[in-house]
């Protein structure tokens, strides 16, 4: 099939990739040059496991092609998806400006017939929306369905999500845009992993409901970690018991910095936003964000306790920057409160990151020196934040540490190592959920 891919971020490039991976001709768009350039010449710009090798062996197969230009690719399109960013708008809402931007570029080039799909993460209504400005803008008659696929891909195992999904979602109107949608996908769930279709609108909410599920998860264990701190529980134990339970599953169940990234925080603001729009409430939604913001709170709120409110002029550590492991993604990380809240209070902040250091330099408003050497990050400093559960922090190796780490305080925000161990060495440990 002949693929037109609207832009070329963590999700575009993936799934552009990805399709051209299983034979597809995939042109990738992206109203950013600099970007395109790049991914021309096979750096794929972002940092996501797997996706260089992959990218490179499509665009040398012919299979892959990155442009600026809508007008060469989207009249001979079978199928068009959007791909851009839906951030939050001043009032929560989602802001749609890159879909209708993108949507109002390409309407009057439709020629023959064509699938337009909507991969973003976009409030309910926003495909029919879609339709409306595609039948004021394309030439009369032209034929074209809409459809909405919300992509539920994880950064960091992106690649891996995309090639073989735990399902599919696809939101339809018409036979012949679910038989277009299902032949694309059935290469990906060769397994048996079902591909859902439904309604335009169930779709769209499918996404949502998804990830703020996900997000009360994680500020459901971050409540149970407060509450191990006051009662002298383990958060790690209570997980380990509460998860053998089928019903509740070993995922999402750890406690930490609370969530962040490009998605759970807007999208959760988004939901609630349409919920009040419709007249609804949303409390638990509501609640799993007031527990995420109150959680990087506490943890600085436990660092400055820590030094009685005087951290003018102390050196920290930072080791881990991403709002997650194993990608780049600066957006929303909690990291960028808590070293920005010590800043402000005259704190030196020495930070390193496998990966994320040139995104932080832009995310983070405050005076950074970045280390690309964990350890050597740690020198001079009084304490040591854990704020990224990267795996080469996991083996703890206190004679390397002892070498350059002058402090006697750890702050595990994520939980990596075992307290008692850590304080066998003569640390201070504060993890989050444990004593
Ligand atoms: N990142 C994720 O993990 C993830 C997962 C699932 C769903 N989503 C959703 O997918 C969508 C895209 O997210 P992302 O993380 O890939 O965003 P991104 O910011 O990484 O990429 C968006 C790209 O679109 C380009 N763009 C913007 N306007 C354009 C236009 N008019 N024409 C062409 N290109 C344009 C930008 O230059 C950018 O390269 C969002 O709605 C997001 O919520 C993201």
């Amino acid at each position: 099939m002949n693929i037109v891919i609207i832009g070329s971020g963590y999700v575009g490039l993936v799934a552009g990739t990805c399709f051209a991976e299983t034979g597809n001709d995939v042109t990738c768009v992206d109203i950013d040059s600099n970007k395109v350039k790049k991914l021309q010449s096979g750096d794929p710009v972002i940092y996501e496991p797997g996706l260089e090798t992959l990218l490179k062996k499509n665009i040398k197969a012919g299979r892959i092609k990155f442009t600026v230009s809508l007008k060469d690719c989207v009249p001979n399109a079978d199928v068009i998806f959007t791909a851009v960013g839906t951030p939050t708008g001043e009032d929560g809402s989602a802001d749609l400006h890159h879909i209708t931007d993108a949507v109002k570029a390409f309407a009057p080039l439709l020629d023959s017939y064509t699938l337009i799909v909507n991969k973003c993460t976009a409030p309910v209504g926003t495909i029919s929306m879609v339709k409306d400005l595609i039948l004021g803008l394309a030439a009369k008659g032209t034929e074209f369905d809409v459809a909405s696929n919300p992509e539920f891909l994880k950064e960091g195992v992106a690649v891996q999500d995309f090639l073989y999904p735990d399902r599919v979602v696809i939101g339809v109107e018409s036979s012949r845009a679910e038989k277009i949608l299902k032949e694309l996908y059935e290469p990906f769930v060769r397994n048996g992993n079902p591909i859902h279709v439904m309604d335009l609108r169930s779709a769209e909410l499918t996404k949502y409901a998804c990830n703020s599920f996900l997000a009360a998860k994680i500020s459901f264990m971050n409540d149970m970690a407060a509450l191990c701190e006051k009662l002298g529980a383990d958060i790690n134990s209570v997980r380990h018991g509460m998860s053998s339970d089928p019903r509740i599953g070993k995922s999402f169940l750890y406690s930490g910095l609370g969530y962040g990234g490009s998605c759970f925080p807007k999208d959760v603001k988004a939901i609630i936003r349409t919920a009040a729009e419709f007249g609804e409430d949303l409390p638990i939604v509501r609640s799993a964000e007031t527990v995420n913001l109150h959680q990087r709170q506490r943890f600085i709120d436990k660092i400055l306790k820590y030094f009685k409110g005087d951290v003018k002029g102390k050196t920290f550590a930072v080791w881990g920057l991403a709002f997650k492991p194993q990608t780049d993604d600066m957006r929303e990380a909690p990291s960028i409160k808590v070293i920005e809240a010590l800043c402000e209070k005259g704190a030196v902040i020495h930070a390193t990151d496998p990966v994320a250091i040139d995104n932080a330099r832009t995310a983070i408003r405050a005076d950074v020196k970045y280390f690309s050497d964990h350890i050597e990050c740690v020198d001079n400093a009084e304490a040591l934040l854990v704020l990224t559960e990267w795996n080469e922090y996991r083996t703890f190796d206190p004679k390397k540490l002892k070498k350059h780490f002058q402090g006697r305080v750890i702050f595990d925000g994520r939980n990596i190592w075992n307290p008692s161990e850590i304080r066998k060495y003569g640390y201070d440990y504060f993890g989050v959920g444990r004593l």
